[in-house]
């Protein structure tokens, strides 16, 4: 009997869940699949919930990092993850995304010269000063397969001469969407307890660390709302907002203005759920602008720059800033009318995945 190949995928927040959800299932019998948790989410609502959603295993090893400086948390992770590998000894680690667990996923295959594949390769913000930008730019440079999901990403990983295979494979969230779309038939309701009506509220989600780290940001998203009067505002809230909020005391503030409902953050079922029938989403998340684009909700990105690049080209995000009469104005008079392009692929990108990584491993 032939050897099973041994995968070790890596993931650690929110964002890493969701991608890795979607390649999980697809994984062939020859292939045995494990699953490290960093432990940088590990609130209820930030980790558990996905794995429940998602019926995924329970991860084979939660190395529970949990919260620290970008530096200290890297660096304990790598070691973490640097001792799994050596004594799992893999033929392949999976990293996805952008987020610390992705990078020192990556340092640690590469410390034990372990092949590596990066899901959601080749996007760019060109911010460096976002913790993000940079855990791409170095994960990518380690990785030996890049599974890029837009034209631009293929782009910026050829004008960057990566040496790596490149893999135009589209977007996980597309097959993710269309699967999750099909759950909530089943569902009636929006959000429990929220009395909500499809195309009433604009859903709002903040926790991008460089527009959180400044309380003049926080008090100009306030203020937004608090000429927004009109509008019912719907804010499932990070863990890293509230507490931000809460240090420099303006959660209080926030709570008086009538019109917004800040909630825990929700499982993804019900965050789609949310987002189509938002009938405008305001962020500053990756993984929202994509979503909303496959959604057809019109995204207001409070941000000065995106790495999906595509949704802004094609009409159905707006890049605001923190410009607090730029997003009241795209909330009240913007109506995106274009037909979207399908710029994350037909859906098909778990299989192009799969079918590369079982050549790769033979
Ligand atoms: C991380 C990712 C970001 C991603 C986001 C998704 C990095 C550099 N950033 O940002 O790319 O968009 O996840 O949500 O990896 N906290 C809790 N409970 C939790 C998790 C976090 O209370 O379960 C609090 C802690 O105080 C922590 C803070 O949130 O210090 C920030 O968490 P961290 O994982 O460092 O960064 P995120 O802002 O979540
Ligand atoms: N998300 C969720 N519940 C929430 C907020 C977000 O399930 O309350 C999902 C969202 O749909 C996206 C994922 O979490 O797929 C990651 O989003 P986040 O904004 O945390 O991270 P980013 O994509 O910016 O790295």
């Amino acid at each position: 009997m032939t050897k099973k190949s041994l995968v070790i995928s890596i993931v650690g927040a929110r964002p890493n869940f969701v991608k890795l959800a979607s390649l999980h299932k697809h994984f062939p019998n020859q292939i045995d699949h494990r699953i490290v948790h960093t432990g940088q989410h590990y609130d209820f609502e930030m980790s558990e919930i996905f794995f429940n959603d998602f019926m995924l295993p329970k991860p084979n090893f939660n190395l529970e990092v949990g919260p620290g400086t970008r530096a200290s948390q890297i660096g304990i992770m790598i070691q973490k993850i640097e001792s799994v590998l050596k004594s799992e000894d893999p033929d392949l680690v999976l990293v996805y995304g952008d987020t610390n667990s992705t990078f020192a996923g990556a340092f640690a295959a590469s410390t034990c010269n372990i092949k590596l594949a990066h899901i959601e390769s080749g996007l760019r913000s060109f911010d460096k000063r976002m913790p993000e930008e940079t855990n791409r730019i170095l994960t990518d440079n380690l990785s030996d397969l890049l599974f890029a999901p837009t034209k631009s990403s293929i782009m910026n990983l050829k004008n960057e001469n990566n040496l790596g295979k490149i893999i135009r494979s589209g977007d996980l969230s597309v097959e993710i969407i269309n699967e999750t779309l099909t759950n909530l038939l089943k569902k009636k309701e929006i959000s429990k307890g929220l009395n909500l009506d499809p195309k009433s509220y604009v859903l709002f989600t903040m926790h991008r660390a460089e527009n959180t780290a400044h309380k003049d940001n926080l008090i100009s998203i306030i203020r937004s709302f608090e000429k927004l009067r009109d509008h019912e505002i719907i804010f499932p809230i990070h863990p890293r907002t509230k507490k931000v909020l809460e240090s420099f005391n303006l959660f209080e503030r926030l709570t008086r203005c009538k019109n917004v409902k800040i909630i825990d953050p929700v499982g993804y079922l019900d965050f789609i759920n949310l987002l189509v029938n938002a009938k405008k989403i305001v962020t500053d998340s990756g993984g929202v602008q994509k979503e909303a684009y496959i959604l057809s909700i019109p995204c207001i990105t409070i941000r000065e720059n995106t790495e999906w690049i595509e949704t802004v080209v094609e009409g159905w995000n707006v890049l605001t800033g923190l410009d607090s009469d730029k997003i009241i104005n795209y909330i009240n008079n913007w109506h995106p009318l274009k037909k979207q392009k399908p710029i994350f692929g037909d859906g098909k990108a778990s299989k192009i995945i799969m079918d590369e990584i079982q050549n790769y491993l033979v």
